[in-house]
């Protein structure tokens, strides 16, 4: 297993969080791949964030999402920028063959990924064409004691990526580490999550953490890109 680079940074609570949000090194990752006129597929696209943000440089985008509402809203996005090339397509991407949407010169995700996506994107990609994403670290949240179910450690997702064909060329872990001043600041600036991790039971272990004398947030997540063998 190759040592793979760890980008970590303290930030203050104040800012915003950039849970979910599109970073630049998954980008320039990307970019670096050659979009040229390409044909890409972007996995678990949501709203099209990802998709509409290649869709300039990219000769045909496909987007897929198991959400309904998302799909709608990014089909609405792209008919507003006149993006003919740009198509959104409702589906399971741990079920279907993405072969039949294709051919695909290159596949993408932020924060969606699993070993069959990655098996999926080993059977459509040629040798040579490129997997890049952005998907959550174990230690994503470390402090609720709950990794998610999407989450790789990079030796992990390392043996995943060989077995299913590809090799990997970057694989970077991206780590902030929110530092709060008081048990009441951290459960304000959590607050948008409150419902999601009470429901989780994420919520009632970080207060645990919190009556501990923990005041960190860690959010963690790794930055890929694997070339087809
Ligand atoms: C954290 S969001 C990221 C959305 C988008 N990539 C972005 O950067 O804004 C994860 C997305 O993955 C989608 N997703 C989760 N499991 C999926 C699956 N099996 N097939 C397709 N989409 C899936 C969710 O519906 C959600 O839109």
């Amino acid at each position: 297993m190759e040592h793979w680079p760890v980008v970590r940074r303290e930030v203050e609570p104040g800012r915003a969080s950039r849970h979910g949000a599109l970073g630049p090194t998954l980008l320039a990752l990307i970019r670096a791949a050659g979009l040229g006129g390409k044909a890409v597929l972007d996995v678990g696209t949501g709203s099209g964030r990802l998709a509409l943000a290649l869709a300039d440089e990219a000769g045909r985008v496909v987007g897929i999402d198991v959400d309904a509402r998302a799909i709608e809203t990014a089909r609405r996005l792209a008919r507003e920028r006149g993006l003919g090339h740009v198509t959104f397509v409702e589906a399971d991407a741990e079920r279907i063959d993405y072969r039949p949407l294709g051919p695909f010169d290159l596949v993408v995700a932020n924060l969606c990924m699993s070993d069959p996506i990655i098996e999926r994107a080993a059977r459509t990609l040629p040798p040579g064409a490129c997997l890049a994403f952005a998907c959550f670290h174990t230690e994503q949240w470390r402090e609720t004691g709950q990794a998610s179910r999407f989450a790789y450690s990079p030796e992990r997702l390392e043996a995943v990526l060989r077995s299913a064909g590809f090799e990997p060329e970057h694989l970077e872990v991206e780590q902030e580490v929110i530092r709060f001043a008081s048990a009441e600041e951290a459960r304000r600036h959590l607050a948008g999550l409150r419902a999601k991790w009470a429901a989780s039971g994420r919520w009632a272990a970080y207060e645990a953490y919190l009556a501990g004398g923990g005041r960190a947030l860690t959010e963690s997540r790794l930055i890929v890109k694997a070339r087809r063998r």
